[in-house]
């Protein structure tokens, strides 16, 4: 196993929840998107499925009996708590999947591809599980052109010059359109979109996602306040009359299926 996957699982034990708290406000919304591709009667694999926001989601679109899946155990008790006692939540690695051969019509994934390693395993699982011509929908970070600058892309310059302690995360292929289609070359009718997800808000809120990033937990401690200093003072030029920022971050939505389209 990788060590990554340690740090990682001891990342999220300690703040379930950080990923939907950024991106249940996204604009659009990448949960909507991925429940968009249930169809009634679909049998649901939410790989790595955090605290459940999406589970909770495809519950309201009366998809009934989806199953999440997720390594954390910090994740999970969150997710249980949003969703009760009757939601199927399990814990297990991407890559390991507890699950028999064809037993899931859609395979969905928010904000964790790009996590894993290896991901061509975690893939393998996915195709695995899933019946012949069954879906794989996927919602990948990765940076993609914004059209202007922005308080994401002023704070992504800054952090390159910053020095990093811990482990590199996940597998780089995965934040690129290139890498993404080479590492889903065994599927068909492969779409990939990228979208911009727009967060923008206050200062205070845009630093309230970043510091719930990987990026903060891996700087060296001390220098994170002389950080956060110098990026409010960056954004100043930024700040729009009503008080926010604009802020956007780049995903990519991915589509593809086993075999023949479903
Ligand atoms: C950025 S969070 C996204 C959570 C959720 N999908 C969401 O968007 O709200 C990444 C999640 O992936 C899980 N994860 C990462 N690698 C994993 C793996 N190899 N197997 C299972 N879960 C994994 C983490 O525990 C974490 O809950």
């Amino acid at each position: 196993m990788d060590p990554s996957e340690d740090w990682l699982r001891h990342w999220h034990d300690l703040r379930p929840g950080a990923t939907s708290r950024a991106f249940l406000r996204g604009k659009p919304s990448t949960y909507e998107w991925l429940a968009g591709h249930a169809r009634p009667g679909d049998r649901v694999l939410d790989l790595a499925c955090g605290d459940g926001a999406l589970l909770s989601l495809l519950r309201a679109r009366g998809i009934q009996g989806a199953v999440g899946i997720d390594m954390s155990e910090g994740e999970l008790a969150a997710a249980r708590a949003r969703l009760g006692p009757e939601a199927t939540l399990v814990k297990g690695r991407a890559q390991a999947l507890p699950f028999e051969d064809s037993s899931f019509d859609l395979v969905t994934c928010h904000l964790a591809l790009m996590l894993m390693r290896p991901v061509e395993e975690a893939l393998a699982e996915v195709r695995r599980v899933l019946r012949p011509g069954g879906a794989f929908v996927a919602v990948v970070g990765g940076r993609i052109a914004a059209p202007t600058e922005d308080a994401w892309t002023m704070l992504v310059r800054r952090l390159r010059e910053e020095p990093f302690e811990g482990p590199s995360i996940g597998d780089l292929r995965a934040y690129s359109e290139e890498g993404l289609r080479e590492l889903l070359q065994p599927f068909v009718n492969v779409r990939i979109e990228p979208i911009l997800v727009d967060l923008s808000g206050t200062c205070d809120e845009v630093l309230a996602l970043f510091r719930e990033t990987y990026d903060v937990t891996r700087m060296v401690p001390a220098r994170v306040s002389a950080f956060e200093e110098a990026l409010r003072m960056d954004w100043q030029a930024l700040l729009r009359p009503d008080g926010t920022l604009p802020c956007s971050m780049g995903t990519r939505c991915v589509s593809a299926t086993t075999e023949t389209a479903r």
